[in-house]
């Protein structure tokens, strides 16, 4: 285990500056997991510099995935739908992404395979993918719906599911698993999720057709496809970027340019309650990459409104919600989330967490089970926090610190490189004092 690292962050005066993002954590995984399983090479440009995704490329490298990393690009050695037996567990690290995905392709083998995470992953919850994956056929042990799931795959049968719970992980989780079943497999979501599993599929070579279903969608997808390798560059990642957005929100006057930005409209929700709120947010250069739209973002802050985040929202705004209800205490009228109980299953239970470290600025925070109303026009002391061994978690609060009185420290800082190992340093360069 890594040691603690403290991080000090001072009040700043302003934000300014360019920043471009380290490639997105969501379509990182997804590329790294089916360029192991399609024909011929893949280039993966702008790979996500973060751990979960190397805890990815070291699964599929125990798979029998042969890789190389240049700089930011992974050049990977497809070798089509069948892996190899693991020597040993896989090891998901943190990453529920790497778990929850992975388990629909080696559910597709003829092997027994052993998924393990570190204490964060242990506790999260896997039943989401265990009970479809079963019901195709594949063979899981769990401890009682956690892991580390042995995981005993075959020839898998088509399933038609709809999805109780709004989750991207388990639709490309089914998606990838229904490649090795015999027939076609329908999937149903209750809410629209990112659609990176749909869109990187299709890169890949493979046909599926996708229906809106009012609030949620529909895919269809046949067994037995052939996936071919890829060269693609991978957009800034959109959540990261986050961090920045909200910290230029918190100063009328700041000015940000991020250049070649995801901007895929099931992960762009942010961009819409930032600029509701008063943030300016011009976007040029919008380009689609395969499938993937990418922009350049030019922001000026002015002051932040406030904002009730609810519903569609809250599933939409998932990873973005600890970083908005940092900035909270600071809009004019605060913030509201609720339909957000997802939060409490994340690497942290997300909601305590903000609602813990908001306290102790001095923050007034109301908490529910599905979410938190945070006050607006509240003034916020430095003080000890933690990051609860979140990445999110570390990096939303570093961003609320700009704005308290005096400093804050940030305990398990590191925590941050779960996602963007680079995002303090970013932070110090873009910030005034
Ligand atoms: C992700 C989906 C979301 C999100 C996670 C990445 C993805 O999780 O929180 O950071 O890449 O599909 P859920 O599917 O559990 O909502």
């Amino acid at each position: 285990m890594k040691p603690e690292t403290k991080r000090t962050v001072r009040p700043a005066r302003n934000v300014r500056g360019s920043v471009e993002l380290p490639g997105d954590k969501s379509i990182s995984h997804r590329y790294a997991m089916l360029a192991g399983i399609a024909e011929g090479p893949s280039r993966l440009e702008n790979y996500s510099t973060g751990a979960d995704c190397a805890s990815t490329l070291g699964c599929m490298r125990a798979l029998g995935v042969p890789w190389e990393r240049k700089d930011n690009v992974i050049e990977v050695q497809g070798r089509g739908l069948a892996l190899a037996a693991p020597a040993s567990a896989l090891d998901c690290g943190n990453s529920g992404s790497t778990m929850r995905m992975l388990s629909g392709i080696v559910a597709g083998q003829r092997f027994t395979s052993e998924m393990i995470g570190d204490e964060s992953l242990s506790r999260r919850p896997m039943e989401r993918v265990i009970k479809p994956l079963t019901a195709m056929g594949a063979r899981i042990d769990s401890q009682q719906g956690k892991p580390p799931l042995r995981i005993t795959g075959g020839a898998l049968k088509p399933i038609d599911y709809k999805m109780p719970v709004a989750s991207a992980q388990v639709k490309s989780c089914l998606l990838f698993a229904a490649l090795f079943a015999e027939g076609e497999s329908r999937i149903e979501e209750p809410l629209r999720t990112r659609d990176h599993g749909e869109v990187a599929l299709r890169t890949f070579g493979v046909h599926l057709d996708r229906r809106s279903t009012g609030p949620g969608s529909e895919v269809r997808i046949r067994g037995g496809q052939r996936l071919r390798g890829v060269e693609a560059r991978i957009p800034g990642d959109l959540s990261s970027a986050a961090f920045f957005l909200c910290a230029a929100g918190l100063f009328p006057g700041s000015q940000l340019t991020i250049p070649n930005l995801l901007m895929n409209p099931t992960r762009a929700r942010l961009l819409d309650i930032l600029m509701q709120m008063g943030l300016r947010i011009s976007i040029t250069q919008l380009d689609e990459v395969h499938g993937e739209l990418v922009g350049s973002l030019q922001i000026e802050g002015a002051g932040l409104k406030g904002t009730t985040i609810a519903g569609a929202d809250s599933a939409a705004l998932i990873d973005e919600i600890p970083v908005l209800a940092a900035i909270a205490p600071f809009t004019e009228k605060g913030i509201e989330v609720r339909d957000a109980k997802e939060l409490r299953v994340k690497e942290s239970d997300r909601i305590s967490a903000v609602a813990q470290n908001l306290r102790r600025m001095g923050a007034q925070v109301e908490e529910f089970e599905d979410g938190l109303k945070i006050p607006g026009g509240q003034t916020l002391h430095g003080a000890e926090l933690d990051s609860f061994s979140d990445h999110r978690i570390a990096m939303a609060f570093a961003v609320a610190a700009l704005r308290a009185d005096g400093e804050t420290v940030i305990r398990g800082a590191e925590a941050a490189a779960i996602s963007y190992p680079a995002f303090f340093e970013t932070l110090e360069r873009l910030t005034e004092r």
